[in-house]
């Protein structure tokens, strides 16, 4: 599936003032299963459809200058599902990463994997490797993908790496502070989340991103993700360009009646 183009005839590109873009967007692709089962198709056939739709968004992100996205692939719980759901998706994921890292390339995106090792498949780990190393000195975009990812087994991993060094004497249990345990998270360059997107319509982070998501503005879509364009990844970004964002501050705005 390599038809995706970075930009697509006739789609009219929005020119966002670069300042006002979220610089960080973190997306769940939620929708899948029930994007095929209304279709009277099996889940997986969403899975398929599902890498176009990433790879429209990316190049949507890449038109109006967004820096970094993170995909929510597959999480820590996602092992619940049936053996054959987990095995189709290990394999895709392989397979989407040894397809479209050449254009991701192309593109100037350096691709990253954030997510936890144990169970995961070493040829999905190859595959993140191969395109990492490929990608390493892009600078357009960064491009998170998510697989086998938790945010509280991030947070718990970096706890216990903290705890390692702390018994190494790397590190003093009085300097650990907020910017320490960002320094141990699987990518310690992550910028926060500007802006949180879920398709599907439900209204949950699922455990995405949480410590990166503290002050994120969330957009919630209806759209399931095979559905989901570049348009309405444009329309998010409108949204979120409207919201008053005011980190825990607070300045008088007196209306006057006069
Ligand atoms: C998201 O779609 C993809 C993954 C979690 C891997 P789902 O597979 O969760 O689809 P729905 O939410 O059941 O429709
Ligand atoms: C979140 O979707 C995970 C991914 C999109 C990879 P889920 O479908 O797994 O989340 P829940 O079960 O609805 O919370
Ligand atoms: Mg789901």
């Amino acid at each position: 599936m390599n038809d995706i183009s970075l930009h697509r005839k006739g789609c009219v590109v929005p020119s966002f003032k670069k300042e006002l873009l979220p610089q960080h967007i973190a997306i769940v692709m939620d929708g899948n299963g029930r994007w095929a089962n209304e279709r009277s198709l099996p889940r997986t056939e969403g899975h398929k459809v599902g890498e176009s739709v990433l790879l429209d968004v990316i190049a949507g992100g890449l038109e109006v200058g967004v820096k970094e996205i993170s995909a929510f692939a597959f999480s820590t719980e996602n092992w619940k599902r049936s053996p054959a759901e987990v095995r189709f998706i290990m394999g895709f994921s392989r397979d989407v990463l040894a397809r479209q890292r050449d254009i991701l390339h192309e593109w100037g995106v350096k691709v990253r994997w954030i997510g936890r090792k144990p169970r995961l498949w070493e040829t999905v780990l190859h595959q993140l490797k191969e395109a990492e190393e490929l990608t390493k000195n892009n600078t357009r975009m960064t491009f998170n993908l998510a697989i086998n990812y938790g945010g509280r087994a991030e947070i718990a991993d970096a706890a216990q790496q903290i705890a390692n060094d702390v018994t190494l004497g790397v590190l003093k249990t009085s300097d650990i502070d907020e910017s320490t345990i960002s320094r141990y998270l699987y990518a310690p360059f992550m910028n926060d989340v500007d802006l949180f997107i879920r398709t599907g319509g439900e209204q949950r982070t699922s455990n995405f991103l949480m410590w990166e998501s503290a002050y994120a503005e969330f957009f919630f879509s209806e759209k399931l993700w095979p559905d989901f364009t570049r348009e309405d990844l444009w329309e998010a970004c409108e949204a979120y360009m409207c919201r008053d964002r005011r980190f825990g501050g607070a300045v008088d705005k007196v209306v006057s009646h006069s």
